[in-house]
Formats: C-alpha cells, structure tokens, sequence
C-alpha cells in the first residue's frame, strides 16, 4: 500500500482546506487503498496511521454534506409509507431532477462534449455493486435480500457480459473516455463516488447509504432516457449504448424493490431511522446536482455545434 504522506502534513491539511479538488484526489486514494486487494507489507502500521488520517478528512466532508441537508431531511415522516411518499416525491422535486444538462447533452450536445460528460461521470462511479455489497453487512434478512437481488443483477446474474461495471467501462472505452488522471475529473465528479463510498464503507452511515442508494435507483431512469439520446445522435450503438439503455427501465424495478424490500421493513421496525435515509437520499442527490452544475458551466466554455 502507499499513501502519499503528503496528504498528512498541515500544508496538504491547509490545501484541502482550499482546494475542493485535492481533498477529493485524497479521498480517491483512500478508497482505492482500502477496497483493492492488496498483500501484506512491512509498513502495515503507517498505512493505517494514514488511512486512519484520511478517514478524519471523510469524516470532516461527510458531516459537512450532510449538515447540508439535515434541516430538510428532519421534514421527512417517520411511518413507512408516507415515507416513501415522501421519498419518491424526490423523483419530481429533488435537487437536480430535470437538470437541463441532460437535454442540451440529448439535443445539441458535440461528439466531443459527451465524450467529455461520460469521461466525468465514469471517474466518479464508485461501483455500485460494491457500494450493495458493503451496505448489506448485517441488514435485516428483508433489507438484505433485496440487496442481495440487486447485486445479482450488477453481476449481470452470472454472465461476464451482462455486469453492470464492465459494461460502463465498454461505454468509455467505445468514446476513449478512460480517464486515469484525476486532474482532468472535475472534483464535484469525484465527490459524488466519494460520498457514496464513504457512506457505504462507514458502518455509521449504514442507513445513510440504503438511502443514498436508494435514491440513485429512484432518479436514474430519467437522465438514462437523456443520456441514450446524448450517445446515439453522436453516433454510437449497441454494446457502446447498453450500460445507460439498461438503466433507463431496470432501475425502475430496483427502486420497486428498494422501497418495498429494503426501506418499508426497515422502517416498520425502526422509524426513527427515517431521519438518517432521508440525509443519505439528499446528501446524493445535492452531490449530483452539484456536478450538473458545474458539467453545464464547463460545456458552456466549448460552445456547441447549432442543432442540424
Ligand atoms: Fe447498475
Ligand atoms: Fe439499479
């Protein structure tokens, strides 16, 4: 394992301060450290040392996100199905839902501006089967078997072919949109699989995370539509389209499932959990948002072609 001890000094702690940017690489490398399979080194004591460093500046970043939405998500109601109500209501009013990014990218959006998009939104994908996998540690048996069922279908349910990351990953490669150097990722792009990371890998955030997720599965749908669009008028079929056509209508079974299985159980047994979903569905919500954002401001700069 190395960590760059840089990231351990007050200069780099004043950095981060400063920079957006260079807290996220931070956290980048923390993730990568702590989930990628590694071998047992000489050094195994500093590197918790620093892993347990970098976890301090998650935590900073993660109590900050949800700071953010904590007087919003209190609003939220405590007994299930006014719950879900409530969550679903999101879908329509949520932070971010309709971004107008998704239908300059399906209209008018250059060759070069989505490949830009994917490039940005590949580098800030966490993988969503592991963020399942670690979320469903020690769930409740309901909870944890509709997780269980969601991970099966990332896994393409057995087949090499019909796995959900690889599958993204064809996309990038069809666009040559595999960025390996974070300096050309926006850091509100990598925010979004640090959040979700973060959320998933700290027991704490446990039902943060169900809710986080759930929130992905409730609102990916409708930019999938938009983005389909986007990646065929510029050009590309098949296997290079499959990974977005596939979450334009299987998410809107997860999300069945996620509500039905996952957070009315939960919630029946334990509605003051309510509150801790509720930030988790915001605090990834607003993080997109954010990229939105910050994606329009960018594409902005390299105007686009008029519509043919
Ligand atoms: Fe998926
Ligand atoms: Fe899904």
């Amino acid at each position: 394992m190395t960590i760059q001890p840089s990231y351990l000094t007050d200069t780099a702690r004043s950095r981060h301060a400063a920079s957006p940017h260079a807290l996220q690489v931070a956290l980048l490398h923390l993730n990568r450290e702590r989930l990628t399979p590694g071998t047992p080194c000489d050094d195994w004591r500093e590197d918790i040392l620093c892993l347990a460093q970098l976890s301090l500046r998650e935590g900073e970043f993660l109590e900050s996100e949800r700071r953010a939405v904590a007087q919003q998500a209190a609003e939220a109601p405590r007994e299930a199905s006014a719950f879900v109500h409530w969550f679903e209501s999101l879908r329509e009013h949520g932070p971010g839902q309709f971004d107008p990014l998704f239908d300059f990218l399906a209209e008018r959006a250059s060759l070069e501006q989505v490949r830009w998009f994917v490039e940005q939104e590949v580098a800030g994908e966490a993988g969503f089967d592991d963020l399942v996998a670690l979320t469903q540690l020690r769930l409740p048996e309901r909870p944890k078997l509709e997780l269980a069922r969601n991970y099966w279908d990332e896994m393409g349910r057995g087949k090499p072919l019909g796995m959900h990351g690889p599958m993204l990953g064809r996309l990038a490669e069809a666009l040559d949109a595999c960025a390996s150097d974070p300096c050309r990722i926006v850091w509100e792009a990598l925010a979004v699989g640090n959040l979700l990371a973060g959320l998933a890998y700290n027991r704490r955030y446990a039902w943060h995370s169900l809710g986080a997720l759930g929130a992905v599965e409730l609102t990916a749908p409708t930019r999938a539509v938009k983005v389909v669009q986007a990646l065929e008028r510029v050009g590309l079929d098949g296997e290079a389209v499959h990974y977005f056509k596939l979450h334009s209508t299987i998410d809107l079974v997860h999300w069945q499932g996620w509500r039905d299985e996952a957070l009315v159980p939960v919630l029946a047994e334990q509605p003051e959990l309510a509150p801790m979903i509720a930030e988790g569905a915001l605090m990834r919500l607003v993080a997109g948002a954010r990229t939105f954002e910050r994606y329009r401001r960018e594409l902005s700069r390299t105007p686009a072609p008029a519509r043919s």
